[in-house]
């Protein structure tokens, strides 16, 4: 059995349905051998990585950056997941009021100074709600869950 963990930041209503949405399709009913699990980030360590095979990554974007949660989990962890995790492959969602790139581009730094593997586009769900943004969220964690499973990564 292969582990996919989802570290996310699911402050508001929408964040929480976006987190069920990637779950959804993580356990899509055509996957077998892949186990899902959300873990917030305030409450995420170091061994829920060491003992995933990948990881998706999702949080808000606040002031031009990803959630202060998140970024504290990665200033806990980075050093207890380098070169301990090297070709880890991770995936992004972001939601954002109006950008999401600063988001994008910090985790993108701060996973590449860990050697890890972007697994696939960043998913940014930005502007005013839209329900599409879950049907996005369902296929990313389809398309992780697939991968991990087909051993793709
Ligand atoms: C203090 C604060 C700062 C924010 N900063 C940004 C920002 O820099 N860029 C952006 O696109 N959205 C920003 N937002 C919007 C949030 O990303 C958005 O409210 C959040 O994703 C929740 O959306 P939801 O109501 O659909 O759950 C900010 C929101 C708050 C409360």
């Amino acid at each position: 059995m292969k582990n996919l963990v989802i570290i996310a930041h699911d402050p508001s209503p929408n964040t929480q349905t976006m987190v069920q949405a990637v779950l959804e399709g993580a356990g899509d009913a055509a996957i077998d051998g892949v186990s899902s699990r959300h873990v917030r980030p305030l409450d995420a360590g170091p061994d829920d990585v060491l003992q995933a095979d990948a990881v998706i990554f999702g949080t808000t974007e606040n002031l031009g950056y990803m959630s202060g949660a998140l970024k504290d989990f990665f200033d806990r962890c980075f050093y207890e997941l380098l070169d301990k995790t090297d070709a880890m492959p991770f995936a992004v969602f972001i939601r954002a009021g109006k950008d999401g790139t600063g988001t994008r581009r910090a985790i993108e730094s701060i996973c590449g100074g860990l050697n890890w593997k972007q697994a696939q586009e960043p998913l940014i769900c930005r502007g005013d709600w839209d329900d599409a943004f879950l049907d996005q969220c369902r296929e990313l964690g389809m398309t992780m869950a697939a991968g991990l499973e087909a051993g793709a990564f």
